[in-house]
């Protein structure tokens, strides 16, 4: 049962009306049409990586948490396939699927697999996140961290001036991973010195094993990401930049993380660095406005971290 969760029908639903046209833009690219789903119950279950949705009653998702759920529960998720186990490979791949049809994700699917296999191995315990937008990637990383580890979202959605805003879809992120994991939401901006404060504040002497850095995609912003959160991450932790294909020339202005990237990979000495960029990609910024004739860009993961962890 560890890769059953579980969310309020009026989180999910709010989640799908927020994120439709994205999620139907991602799933058109790749050949699906989206209905948007629909619940009947006040609870719904999901499964950490296979696909489909359970309708279940208060008292259905208590009986399930106190390890007893009953057998018309049980039969209804055998028969979705959920309490078969599968090889890390398929699970990787049902990730990124999610991403593409449920939980959208701001990435190229060949990349997010190598990444996902890569992180799926790592197991890390401790995770930051800068730039969360819809939560796709966060969705994936909540599936291979540690049942008791600890995840801090950074993400300031609405304005670069105006941080701190509730978000709705907190409670439905801290619900993506296992009920024992923890997530944090901080909605501001990273640079924030209160972000910083916070961050060191939730980690209480942790050290980082994965930083992904993909929140302001600016020469500055993205330096100032690497240089003000680096030093928590531990000496086998994995810092993980996202974009390193977006350059100015290619992207236009303030596309210009892999400008930061050269820099950071040519004069890092303690650490390895790789790259995971889909060489079917295109090199220049797609027409964001149309699904047709969408042509999907390399956008790339630099990674920084010792060479176990990220060349394997
Ligand atoms: C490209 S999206 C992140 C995509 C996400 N990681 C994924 O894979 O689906 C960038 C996000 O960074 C956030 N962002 C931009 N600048 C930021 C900053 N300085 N601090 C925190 N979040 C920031 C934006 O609000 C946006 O949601």
């Amino acid at each position: 049962m560890d890769s059953i969760r579980w969310t309020t029908s009026d989180e999910l639903s709010r989640y799908f009306a927020k994120y439709g046209d994205m999620l139907g833009f991602i799933a058109h690219i790749h050949g699906l049409e989206l209905a948007a789903p629909s619940f009947g119950a006040a609870k719904v279950l999901f499964h950490s990586w296979r696909p489909g949705f359970i309708d279940a009653s208060e008292a259905e998702v208590s009986a399930l948490e106190a390890g007893s759920p009953s057998t018309e529960l049980l039969e209804r998720m055998r028969d979705l396939g959920w309490l078969d186990e599968a090889p890390p490979d398929k699970v990787a791949d049902g990730l990124v699927q999610r991403t593409i049809d449920r939980f959208p994700a701001i990435q190229n699917p060949v990349e997010l697999r190598a990444f996902v296999g890569l992180v799926a191995r790592m197991r890390p315990r401790v995770v930051v996140e800068i730039g969360t937008a819809a939560g796709g990637l966060l969705y994936c990383v909540s599936q291979l961290t540690a049942k008791d580890g600890l995840i801090i979202a950074i993400d300031a959605p609405d304005s670069p001036f105006d941080a701190c805003k509730p978000n709705d879809d907190d409670a439905l992120f801290a619900r993506f991973g296992p009920a024992t994991q923890t997530l944090h939401m901080i909605r501001d901006r990273s640079g924030h010195h209160g972000t910083l404060v916070d961050v060191e504040r939730l980690l209480d002497g942790r050290l980082v094993d994965l930083l992904i850095i993909d929140g302001d995609h600016s020469y500055a912003g993205a330096r100032s990401d690497y240089e003000l959160y680096r030093r928590f991450v531990g000496p086998e932790g994995v810092i993980a930049f996202h974009d390193i294909c977006m350059r100015p020339q290619t992207w236009g202005r303030g596309h210009d993380v892999g400008l930061l990237w050269d820099e950071v990979a040519a004069g890092v000495e303690s650490r390895e660095s790789r790259e995971i960029i889909d060489p079917e990609g295109s090199r220049t910024k797609p027409d964001f406005s149309t699904p047709v004739n969408f042509d999907m860009p390399a956008l790339g993961f630099g990674l920084l971290g010792p060479a176990a962890s990220i060349c394997a």
